[in-house]
């Protein structure tokens, strides 16, 4: 899953660091995905489809490009009024992918909603529970694991055994219980 040309422009720029975390949870999310389908894990009803879910990864943090590059490239700490800026490249990049006119409906969710928690401490929206979109549920499960096991300007890579068990940590605040569990058994 290449990060989608559509969205790239000169007027746009993200780091390079924030593109690649994309293209990987564009290519993780298709494998835990068949994962889940091969073990009957996926909502019966209208599960969205692997297409979709997987151009959405790929595209989930493209708000960022809207954020100083100061800010995400800070080696250290952020500020609460830092991670405030931070967090609005959910709603900015809802406004650059409708400027797009190329979106979908699960890309709008899993853009918005990515960073919602299963407890309701999450953002933008303190969406809890099943009200949060499905795919921004499974979402992220796949973008936290990617974004622990990779170095970013703030932190070194965990190893995959504690990135696992922040995951587990997390089942039931974080994460649902039911997509963190699947996702533990594919990657244990
Ligand atoms: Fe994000």
């Amino acid at each position: 899953m290449r990060f989608p040309s559509i969205l790239v422009s000169p007027a746009l720029t993200i780091p390079k660091a924030e593109l690649e975390h994309m293209e990987r949870t564009g290519l993780l999310m298709g494998r835990f995905y068949d994962w889940m389908r091969q073990n009957n894990l996926l909502p019966i009803h209208a599960p969205p489809p692997r297409d979709a879910l997987c151009r959405a990864a790929a595209v989930h943090d493209i708000g960022k490009a809207l954020i100083p590059a100061a800010i995400l490239n800070k080696p250290g700490k952020l500020t609460p009024a830092e991670f405030e800026v931070i967090k609005e490249h959910t709603h900015r990049g809802i406004g650059l992918l409708r400027q797009q006119n190329k979106s979908d409906s699960v890309m709008l969710a899993v853009c918005r909603h990515h960073h919602e928690r299963w407890d309701g401490s999450g953002y933008p929206d303190e969406l809890s529970g099943k009200s949060i979109p499905y795919p921004a549920r499974l979402m992220a499960v796949v973008d936290v694991y990617d974004a622990l096991t990779h170095e970013r300007p703030y932190k070194g890579a965990y190893s995959k055994d504690a990135a696992l068990q922040i995951i587990r940590q997390g089942c039931g605040t974080q994460f649902d219980p039911a997509i963190g569990g699947a996702f533990l058994n594919l990657m244990e």
